[in-house]
């Protein structure tokens, strides 16, 4: 490939390269992806309109992005293990967030009711958070875990849906480290009449490798981004189910599926990026490889290791432990064995200048603010890509204690 003749951002390339190169990355919702990836993002597609879908263009010239789009479509299934007569796809959501907005516009009456776990619990802003589109065209009914076993309290939610009646109930997490239980929530949603959609998309590669438990036998819609576990680039998918209909004003019923697709394109974004979604394409081939399935197990055996050591450092992991790849370490109850507890944004400072990149995080019962909340959130897909096994995270784990114990 020829050299980039833009100097400028050509440096800024190659020092984000370079920075990410030099630290230990614990961003929960990052990865590292492919070559492949990268290359099939620097390509002649992104000079492509193809406003619509496959076979249903508003430009000329789509033979082989019809290919394109419909070949995603067909590995995004595979790869879920789900047939093309049940569930549809819908590839060109340009992100998490706009993913989960078209589903709420196409399933959800203005101004009804999204139940999702609430932010300090866990819950992404795109579960009907205030400050985000979707809590503002919606009413939130948040749900959240038990104080005491900080795990998702059923008994509370099932009181909570049928008493709140939502229209639609959110299943999935941002910043939650346990397995949801997608049977229950089928229960629940069956019981309040609402429609269950759920958010996989920070464990979509966990469920792609078979390490955690897949959502589909459960729910009727599944968003997920691409780019966090599942290891591709940024982007999103939208699964829903062919045989759920809504019926118009008119009588007319429409599939979930032809309302979403509508939701997506015209209702929220022109033209696909077609080079993000070859890219897509191609991170859902890698993550249907054997390799894939041995890389997810073994991000959340490094995760345990992980949570363990720091459990065995003194300190405190919300619900004591993990089932993912993510971690909420407590940093302001001070650890066992002296110190003092630091506040989220302080841990978090503190790990980047000893070169280790985390989040700071809000924690159930949060007492402080989300500016500089009493945690920080730690993830393994991206350094579990990079090669470290569960000795290495042990190892992390000793640093990042060093580094946190005031002295
Ligand atoms: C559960 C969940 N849903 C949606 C999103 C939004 O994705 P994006 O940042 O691509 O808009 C995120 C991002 O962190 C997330 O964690």
């Amino acid at each position: 490939m020829q050299a980039m003749k833009d100097t400028q951002i050509k440096k800024l390339i190659e020092a984000e390269k370079k920075r990410q190169k030099s630290v230990i990355n614990l961003i929960a919702s990052e990865n590292v992806v492919s070559k492949d990836v990268l290359e099939a993002l620097g390509t002649e597609l992104t000079n492509k309109y193809a406003e619509g879908y496959p076979g249903k263009r508003y430009y000329g010239g789509n033979e082989v992005v019809d290919k394109l789009e419909s070949l995603t479509q067909d590995r995004a299934r595979k790869l879920f293990g789900l047939n093309a007569s049940r569930w549809h796809v819908n590839v060109q959501a340009l992100s998490g967030s706009p993913a989960n907005l078209a589903v709420y516009l196409a399933l959800v009456p203005l101004g009804g009711k999204i139940m999702g776990m609430s932010l300090d619990n866990g819950g992404h802003l795109t579960h009907g958070y205030k400050v985000s589109m979707t809590g503002k065209a919606w009413k939130q009914i948040p749900f959240g875990v038990d104080p005491k076993t900080e795990t998702i309290d059923y008994v509370d939610l099932k009181a909570k849906a049928i008493a709140e009646k939502p229209d639609i109930i959110v299943g999935g997490f941002t910043a939650y480290p346990r397995i949801v239980d997608f049977k229950k929530l089928r229960a629940i949603a069956d019981a309040c009449g609402a429609i269950l959609m759920v958010d996989m998309s920070h464990f979509a590669g966990l469920v792609a490798g078979k390490a955690y438990p897949s959502p589909f036998e459960y729910a009727d819609v599944v968003t997920t981004t691409v780019h966090k576990t599942l290891r591709g680039p940024r982007s999103a998918l939208i699964f829903s189910r062919l045989d759920k209909t809504i019926t118009n004003q008119k009588g007319v019923a429409h599939s979930f599926s032809e309302l979403i697709d509508k939701a997506v394109f015209p209702g929220l974004q022109g033209g696909p990026h077609l080079n993000q979604v070859a890219a897509v394409a191609v991170a859902l081939k890698e993550a249907a490889s054997p390799a894939f399935k041995k890389y997810a197990v073994q991000i959340i055996k490094n995760a345990a290791a992980l949570a363990d050591e720091l459990k065995k450092l003194g300190w405190r992991i919300i619900s004591g432990g993990t089932d993912s790849h993510l971690i909420l370490m407590d940093t302001w109850s001070p650890p066992v064995g002296g110190g003092a507890g630091l506040g989220g944004k302080e841990a978090s400072d503190r790990l980047e200048k000893a070169g280790i990149i985390v989040n700071k995080n809000t924690i159930p019962g949060e007492t402080r603010s989300p500016v500089d909340p009493s945690g920080i959130r730690l993830g393994t897909a991206a350094e579990t890509t990079r090669g470290k096994k569960e000795k290495d995270f042990r190892k992390i784990a000793q640093k990042i204690d060093k580094v946190l114990r005031k002295r």
